[in-house]
């Protein structure tokens, strides 16, 4: 298992200085998911099938079946999630013959059919990171008709969906961070710069060029937004110079970020990347336009990949923010255990992000290991 004591102190601390972004409420569903949600389960209903829950759901967790979708294996960071996830379920006693993970390939027809799958297979919880959040009515309909509980994990399902669960008291949940806090994170780690050192081209305003992730998913809209709402909150003029989809891949980052240099030139003065994987297909862009991170340009991602942390302590990413698909991993595993156990969930469970620069990279990269 992972060390997690760290990284939940920098959580902690990092929930307690953020404003707004719903930090403070993510940081106490995360540190006592089962506490808050049996305190919350009030209703005679809701009890009374908790009950019934808790009898059938005392059997031992390793005859238990467990159903994984993974919206694309060969995405970065859900591998490292997928990894720990597997690991951690096996830990907290499932067999791993009981747990099947299935990759989505990045199309949403393929993970209905495996979701259909699972449920003729007669799974007892589902675990799902949709590939299409957008699908969620869809999916939550399909397998709450099944009576299998489900944890969405990475891809929020929007608003409305989200109290259809609660509205109809469903064992559905989402475990995931707020995607606003990790743009704001990004945009601090470049205002904190300050403006002598970012504006290099000398016109008042902070040039950048973004590369988002898959425009459908959440994630990529809030740290799009989030990010350039932070310059501007830190009383900076910003000046967007070209704004591309990466969908969350390396290549498609260095092709992109390269055609931007050569067009905008030395007015690039900032490389906003929704994820690490964009990063680093960014700086072999940046690098291969003959320029350095750090001195004549800024870079930053998301995730906290083990290379990107690397390259911020090297110099050559300017900052990241860690993901924590440790944290998250877990309670999701856990949130499925309470729904096995009848403990049951809140409807959405948050965790932080933390903000990495050269100071604390090393630290962060040690509560990988
Ligand atoms: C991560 C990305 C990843 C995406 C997948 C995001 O939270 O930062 O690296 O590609 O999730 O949905």
């Amino acid at each position: 298992m992972k060390k997690l004591l760290g990284i939940m102190t920098a959580s902690a601390m990092a929930a307690s200085l953020l404003a707004g972004c719903g930090g403070s409420k993510a940081a106490e569903t995360t540190m006592a998911p089962a506490e808050t949600t049996a305190a919350e389960t009030t209703a005679a209903a809701a009890e009374s099938k908790a009950e019934t829950k808790a009898e059938a759901g005392t059997a031992d967790l390793k005859d238990k079946k467990v159903g994984v979708c993974i919206y694309q294996f060969s995405d970065n960071f859900m591998t490292l999630f997928r990894t720990e996830l597997e690991n951690y379920l096996v830990e907290k006693g499932f067999s791993k013959d009981n747990i099947k993970i299935m990759d989505g390939a990045n199309d949403q027809a393929t993970q209905t059919n495996q979701i259909q799958n699972f449920i003729s297979e007669g799974v007892d919880v589902l675990i799902i990171n949709p590939v299409n959040s957008s699908s969620a009515a869809t999916i939550t309909d399909m397998v709450q008709s099944a009576g299998i509980p489900l944890v969405y994990i990475n891809r929020e399902p929007d608003a409305d969906e989200e109290k259809r669960w609660e509205d109809n008291k469903w064992d559905v949940t989402y475990v995931g961070c707020d995607a606003r806090q990790s743009g704001t994170f990004q945009g601090e780690i470049i205002a904190d710069l300050g403006m002598d050192k970012i504006d290099m081209n000398g016109n008042g305003k902070v040039d950048y060029i973004m590369i988002k992730g898959d425009p459908e998913n959440v994630d990529a809209q809030y740290r799009t937004e989030f990010s350039i709402k932070a310059l501007e909150d830190a009383g900076l003029q910003v000046n967007k110079l070209d704004e591309q989809v990466g969908m969350w891949q390396q290549d498609e980052a260095q092709r992109l970020v390269a055609n931007s240099l050569s067009q905008y030139g030395n007015d690039v003065e900032v490389v906003f990347c929704n994820n690490d994987a964009m990063a680093l297909g960014a700086l072999q862009a940046i690098e291969g336009a003959g320029r350095t991170v750090g001195k004549d340009i800024f870079l930053v991602g998301v995730d906290a990949l083990e290379e990107a942390c690397q390259n911020v302590l090297s110099g050559k990413q300017t900052g990241t923010v860690f993901n924590d698909h440790i944290s998250q991993s877990h309670t999701a595993a856990d949130a499925a255990v309470n729904y096995l156990t009848g403990a049951g969930n809140d409807h959405y469970i948050g965790c932080d992000y933390v903000k990495v620069t050269a100071e604390n990279a090393q630290d962060i990269l040690d509560s990988l290991k």
